[in-house]
């Protein structure tokens, strides 16, 4: 019996072509992101409509230096505690105080009105999250206090929108993850899609931060005038991404056909919305017995998953803090295979299987 992987990209005769043409031309990696890096920074930022796109080589990385714009130090940042754990490390790695906020019950983004109650006068930045690739409420976030920045964690969101636009199009920082299992994915890789006014000048900043704080480059002189890290995008990731790019679009419809066909069968409890501006990264139901219910389907060859364990519950971050939903939706939630290789018989199946179960 073949299993039904939760998660599974996409590789075509495109994806192998673009790795053997990269390796054989050996140029593998170049810290000022010459060659395919460039030309997929080109493609996604026009692909969402930024003014500035910068790859980096995780979404963790991007998140790092998204956060590193904002001056963040010894400030507070409000971000929801059902995320992977990037999300609040990004604070840290940048002096920042993350502050958790709960989520919406329906969208499991984060809370408006509980990131309301939270703001402080040491208030600088929130970071949410487009959880499994649902919008959550940018421009309600976005107006909550004056000066506030917005970093927008598009992990999970690469080909989602907001009324219509793409997501990265309009917010000042939008980070998208490449990792393998993510809509667009790469070996590894991410990107800060940016369109706050001073773009221009963020995006050579976030570009030398990327490469060890290397500036003025001309031939082999150069300066470095900051601290900065490897976090360049390497060429290979750069060239799957090119190919994973142009059939973005078309992977997506997929996994909305089957998000659509999820939401109207399956009989649980709780279960992820259907949205057609939804990029449907992963599709989340909720469980009593969580446990048992994964072994059973485990054992009929179903993989699924959990997304997440809320970080304010881990050690480095514990906190006795009360976000009711956080807690509930923590205990009980299940990730169900979502990806473009799932066909009618594996869908079915993992209905079936489901409602039998639960
Ligand atoms: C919500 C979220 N943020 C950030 C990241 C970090 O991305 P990466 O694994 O590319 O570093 C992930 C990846 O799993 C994620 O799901």
């Amino acid at each position: 019996m073949k299993n039904i992987k939760l998660f599974d990209p996409v590789v075509e005769k495109t994806e192998i072509n673009a790795v053997v043409k990269t390796i054989k031309s050996k140029k593998w990696a170049s810290g000022d992101g010459k060659n395919q890096v460039f030309k997929f920074e080109e493609k996604f930022r026009k692909f969402v409509n930024s003014k500035a796109c910068v790859a980096v080589n995780s979404g963790t990385s991007a998140l790092h230096l998204a956060a590193s714009l904002c001056d963040i130090k010894n400030k507070e940042v409000i971000l929801p505690s059902l995320s992977f754990v990037s999300t609040a490390h990004a604070v840290i790695y940048n002096g920042g105080i993350p502050v958790f906020a709960d989520i919406d019950p329906e969208t499991l983004c984060i809370n408006v009105e509980d990131v309301k109650r939270k703001i402080s006068k040491k208030t600088k930045c929130i970071i949410p999250v487009h959880f499994g690739g649902m919008p959550a409420e940018i421009k309600k976030l976005q107006k909550l206090k004056s000066n506030l920045m917005v970093i927008e964690d598009a992990a999970h969101a690469c080909g989602a929108k907001i009324d219509g636009k793409m997501i990265g199009s309009g917010g000042d920082f939008v980070c998208f993850s490449y990792h393998p299992v993510k809509n667009l994915a790469m070996p590894a890789g991410g990107s800060i899609t940016i369109n706050h006014k001073n773009y221009k000048k963020m995006e050579l900043d976030l570009k030398s931060k990327r490469w060890c704080g290397i500036s003025d480059r001309i031939g082999s002189d150069y300066d470095v005038d900051k601290i900065g890290w490897n976090f360049y995008m390497n060429e290979l990731s750069a060239s799957i991404g090119l190919s994973q790019l142009k059939k973005l679009n078309k992977l997506n419809k997929k996994r909305k056909k089957i998000a659509k066909i999820y939401h109207r069968e399956l009989n649980v409890p709780r279960k992820m919305p259907f949205l057609a501006n939804c990029s449907y990264h992963l599709y989340w139901i909720c469980v009593k017995n969580r446990d048992s219910f994964r072994k059973k389907l485990f054992d009929k060859g179903i993989e699924t998953g959990i997304h997440y364990k809320p970080i304010h519950k881990m050690s480095f971050y514990k906190k006795s803090i009360e976000l009711p939903i956080t807690e509930e939706i923590g205990k009980s939630i299940v990730t169900i295979p979502m990806h473009p290789n799932l066909n009618d018989s594996d869908v079915d199946k993992v209905i079936r299987i489901i409602n039998k179960f639960v």
